[in-house]
């Protein structure tokens, strides 16, 4: 027995002083060789200490750890490819990544990140090329700290930013003026209605941005002044938004047949309301809008409004029906009535008459000037 307990407790020695001379973080995995070391859902509250310094690829995903800071990552200036994802992270703090002069790449996704301080994502020599902040931003507020910390961060060499899945509504003005290297930007899966004179002002290297998965009904006129400003040879993906094809989409579906170029998925964008529209090609609907004719399919704005005239006047003669019959029958009863009319019209004037004489007789009862210096001399 005794024996069986001496050997547990060396082996649990040995097993940790193996664990360390490889160098390897607790609840880790390391490959010196693959220059990887990865922690996955080991319930770890923070970022272990003691991961190797030629670890190039660091994945610490699917645990508890609620707040990163500079002292999370001390010298690992060896790292490129960071994933932090799915950890509950709520907090980023200033400087966080400033220890890491290789880091390219930096996924932040799945966690619920509520305070990004202005400096969270700030890597010495501008190395961050692609920040995956997927389904990570917590509520508005942290929108509008990353706006911030893209600002001040100087992530001049980013080249690929994912905000898919944030349920974003809207996106300040000049949210990504200050990433003029970006060519992806990932808006997909949120909830965007419409897009704004600024909102993607400064992106002058794009390439490609996706904004698949929205809840935009359609582009108006600003929007579509905010997509022209965009780099030429920008692709765009509109797919599955809740086109609405109802008047007032005609400059919108024009633009698509004329931009059908920049738009990667053009041909798959189909109307979802009305009902009686639904899954018709906008591109068809451009055609029909232009009276080609073939097979395309005309909105009938002008037709809507003339049948809601024709009903708007309808309703307008019937009504006058209704009061010139109804004036009809009150002059027939006032004609068959005449006699008692008459009658009750001498009676009131009877009725009058003896009411007024009362009246006259009070005010002039009232207005003798004797009878009121009677009363103020009593007074006295
Ligand atoms: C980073 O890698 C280089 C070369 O692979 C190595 O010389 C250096 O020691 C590593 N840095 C650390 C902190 O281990
Ligand atoms: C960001 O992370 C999500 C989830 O981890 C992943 O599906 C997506 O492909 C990543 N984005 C990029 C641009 O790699
Ligand atoms: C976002 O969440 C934070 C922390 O819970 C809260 O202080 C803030 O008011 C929230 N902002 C919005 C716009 O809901
Ligand atoms: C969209 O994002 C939500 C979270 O905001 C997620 O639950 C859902 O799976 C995502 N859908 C797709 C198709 O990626
Ligand atoms: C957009 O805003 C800029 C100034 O920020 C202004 O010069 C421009 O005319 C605006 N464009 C539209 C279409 O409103
Ligand atoms: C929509 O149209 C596509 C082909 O254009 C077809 O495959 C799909 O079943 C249609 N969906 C509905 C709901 O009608
Ligand atoms: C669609 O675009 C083509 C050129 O790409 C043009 O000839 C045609 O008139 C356009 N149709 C409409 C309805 O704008």
């Amino acid at each position: 027995m005794l024996d069986l307990v001496l050997r547990m407790v060396f082996c649990a020695l040995f097993c940790s002083i193996s664990a360390r001379a490889s160098g390897c973080p607790l609840r880790c995995e390391c490959s010196e060789a693959a220059h990887t070391v990865k922690c996955v859902s080991k319930d770890l509250r923070s970022v272990p200490p003691g991961i190797p310094g030629y670890t190039r690829n660091l994945f610490i995903t699917g645990n508890q750890i609620s707040r990163i800071g500079p002292e999370s990552f001390k010298g690992l200036d060896n790292i490129t490819t960071l994933s932090l994802s799915n950890n509950r992270i709520t907090e980023v703090e200033s400087q966080t990544f400033s220890g890491l002069r290789s880091l390219r790449s930096l996924d932040l996704s799945s966690n619920q990140l509520a305070v990004i301080n202005p400096e969270a994502f700030t890597v010495p020599g501008h190395t961050l090329r692609e920040l995956n902040l997927s389904r990570a931003l917590y509520n508005h507020s942290s929108l509008m700290n990353l706006a911030m910390s893209l600002r001040w961060s100087t992530l001049v060499e980013l080249r690929t930013l994912d905000l898919s899945g944030n349920r974003l509504i809207y996106l300040p003005s000049h949210t990504f003026s200050y990433l003029g290297g970006l060519r992806r930007l990932i808006l997909a899966n949120n909830s965007l209605v419409a897009l704004y004179n600024g909102t993607f002002s400064g992106l002058d290297s794009l390439e490609q941005l996706d904004l698949t998965l929205n809840a935009l009904r359609t582009v108006q006129e600003e929007g579509l002044a905010e997509l022209a400003s965009l780099p030429p040879g920008v692709r765009l993906l509109l797919g599955e938004n809740p086109w609405t094809c109802i008047c007032g989409m005609e400059p919108f579906a024009a633009w698509l047949n004329t931009s059908q170029g920049h738009v990667g998925d053009a041909e798959g964008l189909v109307c979802a309301f009305p009902s009686d529209m639904r899954n018709t090609s906008l591109l068809r609907l451009a055609a029909g809008q232009a009276g080609v004719g073939g097979d395309g399919v005309a909105l009938g704005c002008h037709r809507v409004g003339e049948g809601a005239d024709l009903a708007l006047q309808t309703s307008y003669m019937f009504l006058g029906i209704v009061l010139g019959f109804v004036g009809l029958v009150f002059l027939l009863v006032l004609y068959l009535n005449r006699q008692g009319i008459k009658k009750r019209i001498n009676d009131m004037r009877e009725a009058c008459t003896e009411v007024l004489e009362g009246y006259h007789y009070r005010y002039e009862h009232d207005a003798d000037p004797r009878l009121s210096q009677v009363s103020t001399t009593a007074d006295i």
